[in-house]
């Protein structure tokens, strides 16, 4: 069994993702994409593939293709021989010579020239390539693991990417799930950057409130598992409390919320039967809640839309304990 404790998560799209990794881990020969969104953690799964099919402590090796200016992303994957340009004053191993028997992350790959894909096609295919300026092949073998944020099948339907490196590549895919679509995994995640950064910063044990909960399972996260330690990292160094409130969290995180719940609160109301049924009461609870929700907790209009007395309305919300969040 691989270990997978760099990746924390129990929810079905995560036992989904383990389950892949562990047939990647079985076949060190198979090329990986690893598609999803920025901060679902493509490169701690990256790194996962990378320690549980070593074998010794062979380099896991990370270039950002992004990140790099083209002609210098050549000779940084590939190396130089001493004058193959101007400033090449010495013989330099590339990254895919450092990752020889071990693994090269291609991060970012939908931003590689098609030109430089060319050059990579060929020396993923034939396991030799030149330095720039060499004359002499150089053998490498390392696992290919390439990823990507952008829709590589649309980038190839524009030409911006080589169909056959992307088959290439794409031996085997790995899609992560954005983090609004993982259930309670957020809460365990958050828990645990809480552990994290109170060790790191000596900051003591810390809680999350339920209603700090409930916000961080509505928002929707659109930077994912990078944003999400930012928010915790941020409120444990800005708030002293034990207990995390609402109000450690980041301000867009609540108001994008409460933007979301009071457009979803408008437009529908969704009961859930189970095999027992629904009571009256749970939903007439709902219902008030729903209506309150609505009006921005407004009880006047409120109990106008619901058609019952403002004191009545006052002795339901007390019977069901109903308060704004
Ligand atoms: N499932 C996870 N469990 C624990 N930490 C995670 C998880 N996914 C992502 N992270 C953390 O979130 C941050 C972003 O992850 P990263 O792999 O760099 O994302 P990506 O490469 O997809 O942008 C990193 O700090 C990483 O350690
Ligand atoms: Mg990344």
């Amino acid at each position: 069994m691989p270990d997978f404790s760099r990746i924390i998560g129990k929810s079905p799209a995560i036992l989904d993702i383990f389950n892949l990794i562990e047939r990647v881990c079985r076949n060190r020969e198979v090329s990986v994409l690893i598609g999803g969104e920025t901060g679902t953690g493509k490169e701690v799964v990256a790194k996962t593939i990378h320690e549980n099919s070593s074998v010794g402590n062979e380099l896991f090796v990370e270039v950002n293709c992004a990140a790099i200016p083209e002609h210098l992303l050549e000779s940084e994957l590939f190396g130089c021989e001493k004058g193959a340009y101007t400033g090449a004053d010495r013989r330099r191993r590339g990254l895919f010579e450092l990752a020889d028997g071990g693994t090269l992350l291609l991060d970012e790959i939908g931003y590689m020239s098609l030109a430089l894909q060319t050059k990579l096609l060929k020396a993923i295919e034939e396991k030799t390539f030149r330095r720039l300026g060499g004359e002499n092949e150089v053998t490498v073998r390392a696992r290919i693991i390439a990823s990507t944020n952008v829709n590589l099948e649309e980038a190839m339907q524009r030409q911006d990417f080589r169909e056959d490196l992307y088959y290439r590549l794409n031996e085997i895919q790995i899609t992560l799930p954005p983090l609004r679509e993982r259930g309670d995994d957020v809460i365990l995640l958050a828990e645990s950057f809480i552990d994290e950064f109170g060790r790191v910063y000596s900051l003591g044990h810390r809680t999350l409130s339920e209603t700090s909960k409930d916000l961080l399972r509505q928002y929707h996260w659109p930077g994912n598992v990078r944003e999400l330690r930012n928010a915790i990292k941020r409120a444990m160094i800005l708030h002293d409390a034990e207990t995390l409130q609402p109000d450690a969290i980041p301000v867009s995180i609540r108001q994008t919320n409460s933007l979301a719940t009071r457009k979803w609160n408008s437009e529908q109301l969704v009961i859930n039967f189970t095999d027992e049924g629904v009571t009256f009461e749970e939903v007439e609870k709902q219902l008030i809640e729903h209506t309150l929700k609505s009006t921005e907790w407004n009880k006047n209009k409120a109990a106008r839309m619901l058609n019952i007395s403002r004191p009545r309305l006052l002795r339901k919300v007390e019977k069901y304990g109903l308060e704004p969040n």
